[in-house]
């Protein structure tokens, strides 16, 4: 029988039953919290599991079982998943959806078992959370002066963002359907739209615009301003008083270190702390952020362009995007923990011709140059994230997303040795036709099946230039 995520062990039984909904929830106290039993015999289906979250996936199970089998055959399934973080990122602040929107985007990613909602809520072109403290960062900071990004020859504005109550709102329907939500407040980098509300908290002090492009802008914030760091403090009050996980990610991608380097402020930073290069300076500012997240009770996760310095606190998780792995191995070797998103199979704004569908489900988040056993250990899940510049709207997002995410999901849950794309590939037809009749927009076979190298070529070369 084949389902995805594939269970972690089915055993076949004879015949059909003649049930199809779990009848009997029994306690299984030895059981670890997302693992449950599912016994579909000819009269009843037993589900077995030690709290809530394994009779959640129990019912997800019986659910894909109903969606894909006429005849439901008895079987005994006895499931757990490979790890403890199963993570979908959805960037808001290039482009905002809807709560209907990003409620039936949560509700398909639940019924593949993904645990985790890494949110992105601010970034250059748009600051999306209401901050109470601060209202000028959504009515100033969520407004941009186009509307789309390659060309800017609009001139209309884009603007809006979450209230708390919206806000709330997901975080509730994610507690339904046991997924944690991580917020991400990315610094010192990717704050143009924090900055275009204190400017002064740049290390040159000019004005800086809510961008209407992509890219990586040199206006970052001070590392050595003390009035920023009290801000960037309020504001993480109030991100930590809303989101009632465990986890906050504070980002720490893409930070251009120029006015660093000329900066008396940052450079004093340096001299007090003997730290090396501005690369330490990234670490040290990102450890006392995380330092006062911690003392709140809480965990963080940062982008691995943190470990390009020294001295990054082993206490952050590190999400491992791009570059070379070879620190981030050592890092996990030497105890930190490690979500992987790796660029090429997991970023799935990017066209399938260039992340193909076989890409993502075939990467294996455990074997890279120079990780050992302990390091092995310490990659605790993954993450595919859907990065919102070159996606305005629903369909293109849910066409992106699936059936990729389905992919990411079997091996988010199932062992590798459970794993063949080709049986995936059997059902995948049948699942994508499933939820296009839900109404999700998920992409054609066309799409995901093997393309030709100049198919691939034309898709990554047409992904990069200016749209018309
Ligand atoms: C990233 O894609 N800048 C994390
Ligand atoms: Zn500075």
């Amino acid at each position: 029988m084949k389902l995805v995520p594939q269970p972690y062990k089915i055993t076949k039984l004879t015949g059909f039953s003649s049930q199809n909904e779990i009848d009997l929830f029994e306690n299984a106290p030895e059981f670890s919290e997302e693992e449950y039993e599912l016994f579909i015999s000819a009269d009843r289906i037993i589900a077995r599991a030690s709290c809530d979250k394994g009779f959640y996936y129990a019912k997800k199970t019986m659910k894909q079982i109903n969606l894909l089998y006429d005849k439901i055959p008895c079987v005994l399934i006895h499931d757990k998943p490979r790890f403890s973080y199963r993570g979908i990122m959805i960037d808001c602040a290039r482009h905002m959806f809807s709560i209907p929107e990003l409620k039936k985007m949560i509700s398909v990613a639940s019924d593949f078992k993904f645990n985790k909602l890494h949110w992105h809520l601010s970034d250059d072109q748009g600051f999306r959370l209401e901050i109470e403290g601060f209202p000028e960062l959504t009515e100033k900071g969520s407004v941009r002066k186009c509307d789309e990004f390659i060309n800017c020859k609009s001139d209309k504005e884009y603007s809006g963002y979450y209230t708390k109550k919206q806000i709330k709102e997901i975080i509730d329907f994610c507690k339904d359907n046991f997924i944690d939500v991580i917020p991400e407040f990315d610094m010192p980098g990717h704050q143009s739209a924090l900055l275009h509300v204190f400017p002064e908290f740049t290390c040159t002090g000019g004005d800086v615009e809510v961008k209407t492009k992509q890219g990586i802008f040199k206006d970052i914030i001070c590392a050595g301003n003390d009035e920023a760091r009290k801000v960037l403090e309020k504001i993480l009050d109030e991100i930590c008083e809303l989101f009632p996980y465990e986890y906050i990610h504070i980002g720490g991608d893409e930070v251009p270190k120029t006015n660093w380097k000329t900066c008396e402020k940052c450079q004093k930073i340096m001299a007090e702390n003997s730290l090396s290069d501005e690369n330490a300076l990234q670490c040290f500012f990102i450890n006392k952020m995380a330092e006062y997240l911690e003392n709140k009770g809480k965990k963080c996760i940062v982008w691995n362009d943190c470990l390009k310095g020294e001295g990054l606190s082993k206490t952050l998780t590190v999400q491992q995007w791009q570059g070379t792995a070879k620190k981030t191995a050592l890092a996990a070797n030497g105890g930190q923990k490690i979500i992987m998103s790796h660029f090429g199979a997991y970023y799935v704004d990017y066209p399938y011709g260039m992340h193909p569908l076989s890409a993502a489900y075939s990467f294996e988040p455990r074997n890279f140059r120079g990780l050992n056993s302990d390091g092995k250990k310490n990659i605790i899940g993954v993450e595919s994230p859907i990065w919102t510049e070159h996606i305005n709207n629903e369909d293109r997002l849910e066409y992106m997303c699936f059936p990729r995410w389905f992919a990411v999901a079997e091996t988010a849950w199932s062992e590798k040795q459970n794993k063949s794309f080709n049986d995936f590939y059997s059902v995948c037809g049948s699942l994508c036709e499933i939820y296009r009749k839900e109404g999700v927009n998920c992409a054609p076979e066309s799409e995901w099946k093997k393309k030709s190298p100049l198919k691939r070529l034309t898709e990554t070369i047409g992904f990069f230039l200016p749209k018309k």
